[in-house]
């Protein structure tokens, strides 16, 4: 049987995805009441991050030793891989004793190297191009709230970055429209909006994107890489913020998502993130829900 990998949505269908969703719900449930299946006892995820992490460590490595498996954390500084072993050996000799890793990095043909040399299932933990394992999170999340995304509108306001271009695909596989507001230059990768434009539109207006949705997401102004653009892209994205008066074009049951970390008052307001209706912690914790059930499916496949 050939190797399943993890890199974007698109490597898994449609179909997967929702069946994947729903699992995530259902572990979520048996979490609470301590019955999680420990079918993974001996296997090892090996989780290389060489950017900083906070939800995605702490979600996989628990997430792991729930299923009844192990979690090595590798960081470049400890490994061989930050004193310039190539990334394809580090795969081969890596996969040879770990059964799935997730990786963490900047550059996505890293992930896509690495995974090409992996006898095991590589996961992306967020590249500078995509992070799919949030969006299985805020799939869930809006599932769970309002049922199937299916035909509603979803408002990207902010960068078009990785979380960006990972709504896009999402916007394709879970078939909903998607509205992007960016500051001009900051609009996502043009081939992934072009192959998309069935659904994708991109805008300057905030308020526009967010007339009458069902979701409003938004992101730092500056990711991982990108710190010392930080006080630059403070001024180019003023009047990029969810607030309230945003929150007031998009319908009225309207949820609104952030991936965390925030930063308040920037690309969204104290406000939004302290008022306690707010799905934003279950957001984040449903990464640990709908990361069990992505390795549970790569995993069963390697059983
Ligand atoms: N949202 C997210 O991936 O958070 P971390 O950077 O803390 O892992
Ligand atoms: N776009 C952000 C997401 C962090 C989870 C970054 O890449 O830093």
């Amino acid at each position: 049987m050939s190797v399943r990998h993890f890199l974007s949505l698109l490597d898994f269908s449609s179909d997967e995805l929702r069946s994947l969703i729903a699992r995530a719900s259902e572990l979520k449930q048996l979490h609470y009441r301590r019955e999680t299946p420990q079918r993974f006892s001996g296997y090892v995820l090996g989780m290389i991050f060489e950017k900083s992490s906070t939800r995605t460590r702490v979600s996989f490595e628990a997430g792991m030793q729930q299923l009844g498996g192990h979690a090595m954390f590798l960081s470049p500084q400890d490994t061989q891989l930050g004193r310039g072993e190539p990334l394809e050996d580090s795969a081969r000799v890596i996969s040879s004793m770990v059964d799935i890793i997730m990786i963490r990095t900047f550059g996505h043909d890293i992930l896509e190297r690495f995974a090409s040399y992996s006898r095991v299932p590589v996961i992306n933990a967020l590249s500078d191009s995509f992070h799919p394992c949030q969006l299985l999170a805020d799939m869930q999340t809006f599932s769970e709230h309002r049922g199937s995304i299916s035909g509603h509108s979803v408002a990207w306001i902010g960068d078009g970055n990785n979380m960006c271009q990972s709504y896009i695909n999402a916007a394709r596989q879970f078939d909903f429209e998607l509205r992007i507001a960016c500051p001009t230059g900051f609009e996502p990768d043009p081939d992934l909006v072009a192959a998309n434009r069935d659904r994708v539109a991109v805008m300057q207006d905030p308020a526009e994107a967010a007339r009458d949705c069902s979701l409003v997401v938004t992101d730092v102004y500056a990711s991982m890489g990108q710190e010392r653009e930080q006080e630059q892209r403070l001024q180019l994205f003023a009047g990029y913020q969810v607030n309230a008066e945003l929150m007031s074009r998009a319908r009225g049951d309207a949820l609104y998502m952030h991936c965390l970390p925030a930063h308040r008052g920037e690309e969204i307001s104290s406000e939004l993130m302290d008022n306690p209706d707010t799905v934003i912690w279950e957001e984040a914790e449903n990464r640990l829900h709908a990361q069990k059930a992505l390795l549970e499916f790569l995993l069963q496949r390697q059983a």
